[in-house]
């Protein structure tokens, strides 16, 4: 959950850890640290920072007050956090030291067995200064390093020591050059430059420095010095890293002009789902998805397919259901990834998982994912990550295209998600030959007409953000579909939940009667998914039962749908798309909407309060 940076050999190495940051304060923002070995001293230099919203910002002012000649090329480690263990305060932040404060360490992750090891270090004298699980680590390479064992031999020591899953960057002062390192479950990349070598949580705070990247393995370390890295497993053996290609640029992690990420990534979206598609199916209706490197034969075997995911990630799997079941008309079932896990799983033969994933390392997603795998059943990992840990885990790969999503509110990975999902659904049909061959050619024709129809509809959102002006001051929000609107429903209200703050509830349309119908009143506002579908019927039968209870009425619908505009208060008009492809037009009007709440609520959209980016906690 946490960012971690390591860098050595840089001239301004404290600045260059800040920089880092600001592209990993997406991971979390509870507070932010830097430490850097001071060579002529023979000591540590600490900033850390737990302002709300501005840890860093506080860090650059403070570092302008440093004289930092003192630590230039030497060695640097740096962290955004997400508080698991301990309140997000400057105690808590890291880097923490050991004892005589020798030792710094960055860690991301938790140790499960912190409890346990703290109270042994404490009954041995050791002084703890925070409530962190991290402080551990720094207290036994304390131990570890006094009787004059290698730091790097100490760094082995604790993959056997630790439980539970890390990512470390630790540095000492008497080797102010090197930087230590071990992973096992969080990622940790390194990456080498002209005269500099740097490490961190997640490549986007690398390219811009370096695309010469490698990818610490797990239960692997690191011993990272100015003129290159030495990689050693659990026993000490050193071994040949792993290269990791990258095709990011450093602009597409940045603004690029919009207010904020949210909006940028908003208006991304046409790219995203056209870069998803791309080379993945043609116009005679063939698909090619070589990369999954699971071949069509096993695929035609398939008889059931089980989707497993959490938040957007989960509402994207319920709209592949839906496309699965169409076109290759096999049974679908979708699970949220949290509940899953916990359950005996009982996956029948020839069932297919698909575990999908923006970030690739939500922990109940990946748990769920090993366990099935376990099973000895095919399965699939969709993400936007390349080399994440999902993406290590499963039989096959799919990558969405979406690139870097820094906004911690998904939009164009949810979207590039559903698309992929298409492009998969569709696949999985022709493997199975559950399609005829010009039911194949309809179906590539709408799914390769989607960026083009996701274009109109951004081209639309000046009517959306006034839409939304009038009902910023509401409270009480449902959101309603049926079959394929029902995952919209589901989006558009998590959207608004997130961003405004602002209760939303979504229901199956045809659900409200069974029960919270008794909820809706003069003030309920009812945004309702009513695109043009063999249940419009049903779902306009259902506007009524909402109108009757004095409920107003806010629907998404086809352009110049004059009939369905008469039936509600207000609309926000769409594209007019197949059923199964209209989440990937219908979520955008909803994810416009709750952003202009929020906006006009006064909130940071692009770090709502209480939630981080990538949840690697339970
Ligand atoms: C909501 C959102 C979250 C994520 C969820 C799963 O806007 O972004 O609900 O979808 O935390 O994350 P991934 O897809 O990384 O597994």
């Amino acid at each position: 959950m946490c960012g971690i940076i390591g860098i050595t050999g840089a001239q301004s190495v404290a600045s260059q850890l800040l920089e880092a940051l600001s592209l990993l304060e997406y991971r979390g923002y509870d507070s932010a640290g830097i430490a850097v070995v001071e060579k002529e001293s023979g000591s540590i230099f600490r900033l850390r920072a737990a302002e709300q919203g501005g840890s860093l910002h506080h860090l650059i002012g403070s570092l302008g007050k440093a004289d930092t000649s003192r630590f230039e090329y030497c060695a640097g480690i740096g962290h955004t956090r997400w508080a698991t263990h301990g309140a997000p305060t400057t105690v808590n932040a890291h880097p923490h030291f050991d004892c005589g404060s020798s030792i710094a360490v960055v860690h991301n992750g938790i140790i499960e067995n912190h409890h346990q090891l703290a109270s042994d270090l404490r009954a041995r004298g050791h002084v703890f200064s925070s409530e962190t699980d991290t402080e551990v680590i720094a207290h036994l390479l304390e131990e570890e390093t006094a009787d004059g064992r290698t730091m790097k031999d100490a760094v082995v020591s604790l993959l056997t020591t630790l439980r539970g899953a890390f990512a470390l960057a630790c540095i000492h002062k008497d080797f102010p050059e090197t930087i230590y390192a071990a992973r096992r479950t969080s990622p940790l990349v390194i990456g080498m430059a002209d005269s500099s070598c740097l490490l961190a949580s997640d490549v986007a705070a690398l390219v811009e420095t370096t695309r010469n990247l490698f990818e610490l393995g797990d239960d692997q370390v690191a011993e990272v010095t100015p003129i290159g890295f030495k990689v050693y497993d659990q026993l000490g053996v050193e071994m040949t890293p792993k290269p990791i290609k990258v095709g990011w640029s450093i602009e597409a992690a940045r603004k690029g002009g919009f207010a904020d990420y949210m909006s940028k990534e908003i208006n991304e979206q046409q790219v995203a789902v056209a870069e998803t598609i791309l080379g993945r199916l043609n116009e005679s209706g063939d698909s090619e998805l070589e990369e999954l490197e699971i071949d069509e034969a096993s695929l035609s075997k398939v008889e059931k397919v089980l989707l497993v995911a959490c938040g957007s990630s989960y509402h994207a799997a319920l709209v592949g259901r839906h496309a699965i079941e169409a076109w290759a008309k096999i049974p679908a079932e979708v699970d949220i990834a949290s509940e899953m896990r916990y359950r005996p799983m009982r996956i029948q033969e020839n069932t297919l998982v698909i575990a999908i994933s923006q970030s690739g390392e939500t922990t109940d997603t990946y748990h769920a994912l090993k366990q099935a795998r376990s099973q000895g059943v095919l399965t699939i990992a969709m993400t936007n990550v390349v080399g994440s840990l999902m993406s290590r885990e499963a039989d096959g790969v799919l990558y969405t295209r979406a690139g870097p999503e820094i906004g911690v509110a998904s939009t164009k990975c949810h979207l590039a998600q559903l698309s992929l999902l298409e492009c998969l659904a569709f696949h999985l049909a022709g493997a199975k030959s559950a399609l005829s061959g010009s039911e194949k050619a309809a179906i590539a024709g709408d799914i390769m007409n989607l960026p083009k129809l996701v274009e109109k509809t951004l081209a639309r959102q000046d009517q959306y953000h006034k839409v939304a002006e009038r009902y910023s001051e509401f409270r009480d929000f449902y959101y309603l579909g049926r079959r394929s609107g029902f995952p919209i429903a589901l989006e558009g209200a998590l959207k608004l939940k997130e961003l405004a703050y602002v209760r939303a509830e979504a229901y199956p349309a045809g659900e409200m009667k069974h029960g919270p119908i008794s909820l809706i009143e003069p003030g309920s506002i009812v945004v309702v998914v009513a695109k043009r579908s063999s249940l419009w019927e049903k779902i306009m039968a259902n506007v009524e039962e909402m109108k009757a209870r004095g409920a107003t009425v806010i629907a998404v619908i086809d352009e110049d749908d004059e009939e369905s505009a008469s039936l509600v208060d207000d609309v926000l008009e769409t594209p007019a798309v197949t059923e199964i492809c209209s989440p990937v037009i219908g979520v955008i009007p909803l994810q416009t909407f709750a952003y202009s709440i929020a906006k006009a609520r006064g909130h940071d959209v692009d770090r709502p309060r209480n939630l981080a980016k990538v949840v690697t906690v339970e």
